[in-house]
This record gives C-alpha cells, structure tokens and sequence, in this order.
C-alpha cells in the first residue's frame, strides 16, 4: 500500500511546541487542508507561537501539555482518546533530547556521565516506545497509515567516522532498533503502516544552535526541513517501512 498524506484524516505530532515539530504542523496545515491534528508539547514557555497558531484554528488543531516521558500521562492521554474513538492516520514524533544547560554532548570519555545516558535514552528512544505501546491502538486496522520519527545519522554506527556525543549517538541508534522492532511487530499484527526513523538533516532550532557556527553541512531552515521530511513520507510504499531514511530520500546505513 502507498501513504498518502492527502487522504490522512488525523495527524499527530508529538514534540510540535517549536523547532522542526512545530514547523511540520504549519506546512501540514498548509499542504493538507482536509487533516486535523493533534499536537504535543511539554514547555509552555517555548510553546507560544503553537498556542496562538491554534487560538486561531481551534477547528483543526488540538494541542495537549504533556510530559511524554511520564508514562502514566500518555496513558491518560490515550484513554481520552479511546473515550473519543478517533483514529490517527499518522504519528509524527519530533522529541529529541542534546543539551541543556548542565548537560553539554560528550566530546570524550571524560566527559560521559550516568545522568546524561539515563536522559538522553529516556528523551531520545524510550519516548517512541511508549507512545507506540499506547497509542498504536488509534491508527487505522485498514489501509495506510503511518509512524515517523525524527533520529539523527550521527546514530548510524555506520556512518560513525567522528566519534563524541557519546549518549546523544546512542540514544538514536537504539531509537533505530525501537522502530525496526514496531515496523516489524506491525507488520505481524497486519497493519499496513509506514515506520520509518528520518534524519532531517542539520536544521536551524534550539537543539543544534551551539554546534552550527562551523557546521560542514548544509544548513537547513525548520520550514526546509518540515517540507523535505514530508515528502520523503508522502506517497511511499509501507513496504518500505522500517527503513533509515535521510532527509533527501536516501538510505542510511544503520
Ligand atoms: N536540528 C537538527 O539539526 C537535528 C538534526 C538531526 C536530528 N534532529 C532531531 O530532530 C528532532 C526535533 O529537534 P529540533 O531540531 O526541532 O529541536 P528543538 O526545537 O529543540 O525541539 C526538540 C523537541 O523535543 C522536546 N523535548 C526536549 N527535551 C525534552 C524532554 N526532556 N522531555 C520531553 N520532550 C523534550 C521539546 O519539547 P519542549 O521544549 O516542549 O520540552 C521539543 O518539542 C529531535 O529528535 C532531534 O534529535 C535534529
């Protein structure tokens, strides 16, 4: 079966408060004018532009505070759901975890802490496990659907030339085998969902403006990506799901 954005009737995103999340929700608004969406955020305070863009579409944008990293609230969360029989034609989950202000991303050994491993798996994989635990019950048991979620190449072992950010690498590639593992139990239980992890290329946000001044790479604006991201899921083939897949298209090596 092949997704199609243009017929997806729900949309979630988690992690849409700002950055990448937010920008998806305003070209998806844009680019598919018959979707609804429901919208995850945690910070209040840095959700300000998704709080008035929704004061505005209330019809079709329905946004929820939450900590998806406590699982009693996304279980809450689900049954709200339940209680309302909606089904979510796609999960887009954009939540990812560097830095913080006590927490810099590994250059060495030395560098590696206990603390930083537990927060950057709990954000970085764990997350995607939970929210497919509880709300894989939402996408449709017939025709296409999908769950896409935001990883990073620098959690390709096979790409790994540089070495550093120890938990951060980490924490993405276990996110891969997470998602290799629904795309596979999905499969299993029969439905037709498109899983895929996407790196959305190095993107202008607050996760990587302290390690972009000199980046080597292309510098992607949050609109780029949202828009790059999009089409890579749109009109692809679930058959292809579980596939680590870049920004442009291309296969990554796990
Ligand atoms: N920007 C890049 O160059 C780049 C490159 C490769 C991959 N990515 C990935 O793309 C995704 C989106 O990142 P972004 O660039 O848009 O960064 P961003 O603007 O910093 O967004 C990060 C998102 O993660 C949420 N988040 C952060 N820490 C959290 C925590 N402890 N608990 C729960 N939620 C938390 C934030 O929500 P709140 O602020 O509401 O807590 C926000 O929605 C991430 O998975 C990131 O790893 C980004």
């Amino acid at each position: 079966m092949v997704f199609k954005l243009s017929e997806c009737r729900n949309i979630f995103i988690w992690g849409g408060g700002h950055g990448i999340g937010l920008a998806l929700l305003k070209e998806l608004i844009l680019s598919s004018p018959s979707a609804n969406f429901f919208v995850s955020y945690r910070n209040l305070d840095k959700a300000s532009e998704l709080i008035e863009l929704c004061s505005n579409l209330k019809e079709r944008v329905e946004i929820f505070k939450i900590d998806p990293t406590n699982e009693s609230e996304v279980l809450h969360l689900s049954e709200t759901f339940r209680s309302r029989g909606i089904v979510v034609d796609a999960f887009i989950n954009c939540i990812g975890f560097l830095h913080s202000e006590e927490m810099q991303p590994e250059k060495s050994l030395r560098s590696v802490s206990v603390n930083q491993f537990i927060e950057s798996f709990k954000v970085n994989s764990v997350v995607t496990a939970i929210i497919a635990k509880h709300f894989e019950q939402f996408l449709p048991r017939s025709g296409p659907c999908a769950f896409v979620c935001l990883s990073a190449k620098v959690g390709s072992i096979g790409d790994n030339k540089m070495g550093g950010w120890y938990s951060y690498r980490a924490s993405k590639a276990a996110l891969n085998m997470i998602l290799q593992n629904i795309a596979i139990e999905f499969k299993r239980k029969r439905l037709s969902c498109l899983v895929l992890p996407i790196h959305p290329g190095t993107t202008k946000t607050e996760l990587s403006k302290p390690f972009i001044k000199n980046t080597k790479y292309t510098l992607h604006s949050a609109e780029d990506s949202a828009r790059n991201i999009l089409e890579v899921i749109d009109q692809r083939s679930t058959e292809e799901s579980g596939s680590f897949l870049s920004w442009d298209g291309e296969l990554i090596a796990w």
